[in-house]
């Protein structure tokens, strides 16, 4: 309903996208932004966005007689812009009749039939279901042989030319800055040829094609001069993931090693972002270093930092001490002047009552007694010190978060005498490999052996086994795959409980598997959450009846479970927020297995000790399955326990940075308000 309500919004405000390049220029001369910018709350609705700008571009050459020539991408960012283009053709008679489309890339060598294969991509979410002419369609050929593709390319750029250019390009950014399969380095003067694939690049797609090894190490690609020789550009990034590239791609001088950076030389670019793929921009990050945020921006979407509210000033004192290296006791009226934030002095008087003011914010952030410290005065605590004994409800998405990200939190939630449930809401079957499976098929074989009495044992364990390879080999035994997938669910299961039991959590009643049904759906599918997944949640939720909720906040995880989960969660929260026991309840969430919350968002900061630190460790080793390498690692090589302990040690330094005590490690968590 929200989102439906907003692309209305989006409807009615961003009918002329003239007038929206027009605002970005004049953003653009505030910021230090090198090429307009439109972000949008939600990938959904700058997808509506972008599908409009295609449909008007397309409409606009029907009404001349003309074609339209389009440049397309692939990758996971466009798939709900083309979804949005099959809704206009579908419901709104958008015709492709008179659309030539050019896509910029497919691998080599591939079959066009392969799942994996960019043709297969195009016709399965595009071209299959408009009125889009087949001979109309140009991808590079994924089947030519080595002699035959310099000619193909040339031919590729011949027909571009001579159909007079491509009116508007689609693209989308690599996390190393690419467009296209132009990979950092790739001369300005590049047309479409063979590539190498960068390492990043093929490390991202290594899911999709089953692992590392199955990825091609060559493309066929657009180079960037025929990117630059477009008419109208527009880059669409979604997701936290692509924040760092966007920054350097927007903020930066142009370069050869950012790809995307050289689109700022073309003359009709729009870069258009997501909130998330948009956080690090300066705007975001530090605005009133440009502008006076006490004023309203002309743009209600430029989304910046408005008004000194204390939560923004403890934002911007923080970023100001990070800066300046010095601890936030010593800054000075200069060092806040000189940075654009002397309009705080019109709330705080001067340096020395502003630092002492973001001072304390942070310090009644620290505590040791996460569940709230019994017959204390808790007014500037951030947990309620009443009921001393509380019941905990810890959300984990999947089996390993709870450890992964709150270990340290959950260990004194637990020696400080709390009743503390977990709830593991998926099963997480999918991130076990099957060589893992067949490694513990043979060891309850040898168990079996040493019992050797139970032969009825020993002959199942066979049969299974057996079955398991089949499927694993041939893909087909419908009852092996599920049996497979039952017994990953089972291993990580137990590993969870093993976890808790480590921790000193060992009533099996407290430990809950919600199983939830979207995530059964298989990776690919897992797009939104069902009435089921949601009342799972909230009948634990009703049986528990928890004075304290902790869930996960983390949304990068690289398939968008903890999104779902969260959503869950939320939903359930406002089913249930009318409820006496819910409205003393209060909800912490955490981040820690893929991010981490930044110092001005945490609301609560338990530091841990060297010898917590090795305990949390421990808990995370319990999960064998994702030890030495997970199946879904991200785009991180690190460990999940490597992970943890660096960026709880990075949220200590911080802390310490800022001038105040120095933790070895402590876990972060925002109030859900
Ligand atoms: C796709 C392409 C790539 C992708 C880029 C982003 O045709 O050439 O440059 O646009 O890798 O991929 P996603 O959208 O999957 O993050």
């Amino acid at each position: 309903k929200e989102l439906e309500k907003l692309k209305i919004i989006i409807e009615k405000n961003l009918n002329s996208k003239l007038d929206n390049i027009k605002r970005n220029v004049y953003e653009q001369s505030v910021f230090k932004e090198r090429v307009p910018i439109s972000i949008f709350e939600h990938p959904s609705l700058g997808s509506v966005f972008v599908a409009r700008i295609i449909a008007d571009t397309i409409i606009k050459k029907q009404k001349l007689g003309e074609k339209c020539i389009l440049g397309l991408a692939t990758g996971s960012s466009p798939i709900s812009i083309y979804s949005e283009l099959v809704r206009l053709h579908k419901e709104e008679g958008l015709s492709f009749q008179n659309v030539i489309t050019f896509n910029l890339d497919e691998y080599w060598p591939i079959d066009k039939e392969s799942r994996n294969s960019y043709h297969a991509f195009m016709f399965s979410h595009l071209f299959n279901h408009v009125d889009i002419k087949k001979n109309n369609i140009y991808i590079p050929d994924g089947t030519a042989s080595s002699k035959m593709i310099e000619q193909n390319c040339l031919k590729y750029e011949n027909k571009i030319r001579e159909l007079g250019g491509i009116d508007l390009q689609l693209l989308g950014i690599g996390r190393n800055g690419h467009i296209g399969f132009n990979e950092p380095g790739t001369l300005k003067s590049s047309i479409t040829r063979k590539v190498k694939i960068e390492y990043t690049t093929r490390f991202d797609a290594s899911e999709e094609f089953g692992g590392l090894n199955n990825v091609p190490k060559e493309a066929i690609s657009m180079g960037t001069r025929t990117i630059l020789d477009t008419k109208e550009i527009i880059l669409i990034a979604w997701g936290s993931n692509k924040a760092k590239i966007i920054k350097k791609a927007v903020e930066e001088k142009k370069n050869d090693v950012v790809p995307a950076s050289l689109l700022q030389e073309h003359k009709n670019t729009l870069f258009v972002l997501d909130k998330e793929s948009a956080a690090s921009l300066d705007r975001f990050i530090c605005p009133w270093v440009y502008t006076d945020i006490s004023k309203k921006p002309k743009n209600p979407l430029s989304s910046t930092i408005i008004g000194w509210s204390n939560k923004n000033i403890k934002k911007a004192v923080i970023w100001l001490s990070l800066k300046m290296k010095k601890s936030i006791l010593l800054l000075t009226d200069e060092d806040y002047n000189e940075n654009g934030m002397g309009g705080i002095f019109e709330k705080f008087k001067s340096s020395y009552e502003t630092n002492i003011e973001v001072f304390n914010m942070l310090q009644n952030t620290i505590t040791g007694w996460p569940g709230g410290k019994p017959n204390t005065d808790d007014k500037s605590r951030p947990e309620k010190s009443h009921p001393g004994k509380k019941r905990v409800l810890i959300f984990s998405p999947h089996p390993d978060d709870d450890v992964i990200s709150m270990g340290g939190t959950f260990d004194r939630l637990i020696q400080q005498g709390h009743d503390v449930h977990v709830a593991y809401q998926t099963s997480g079957s999918t991130a076990v490999w099957d060589d893992y499976v067949l490694e513990i098929f043979d060891l309850n074989n040898n168990i079996a052996k040493v019992l050797s009495k139970n032969s009825r044992f020993l002959e199942s364990i066979n049969k299974y086994s057996q079955k398991i390879k089949n499927y694993i080999e041939n893909k087909i035994d419908f009852e092996g795959f599920q049996i497979l997938n039952q017994i990953k669910s089972s291993i990580r299961k137990s590993e969870a409980y093993q976890a808790c039991k480590f921790l000193g959590l060992n009533k099996k009643n407290n430990i809950h598997y919600l199983e939830m049904p979207f995530y059964q759906k298989g990776v690919k599918k897992r797009t939104d959450i069902s009435s089921t997944d949601i009342s799972l949640v909230e009948k634990l939720i009703k049986k528990i009846k928890p004075h304290q909720i902790f869930a996960a906040g983390d949304l990068s995880d690289p398939h968008g479970t903890h999104r779902l989960c969260l959503r869950a969660l939320y939903r359930a929260i406002n089913n249930l927020k009318n409820l006496s026991f819910m409205k003393k309840c209060s909800v912490w969430l955490y981040k820690g297995a893929w991010n981490e919350w930044k110092i001005n968002d945490i609301d609560m900061a338990i530091p841990m000790s060297p010898d917590q630190i090795i305990k949390k460790r421990k808990a995370i080793y319990k999960h064998k399955s994702q030890k030495d390498g997970a199946v879904f690692p991200g785009n991180d090589p690190r460990e999940f326990w490597q992970r943890a302990e660096e960026r709880n040690a990075k949220t200590a330094k911080n802390y310490s940075d800022l001038g105040l005590a120095k933790y070895a490690a402590i876990e972060g968590f925002k109030k859900y308000k």
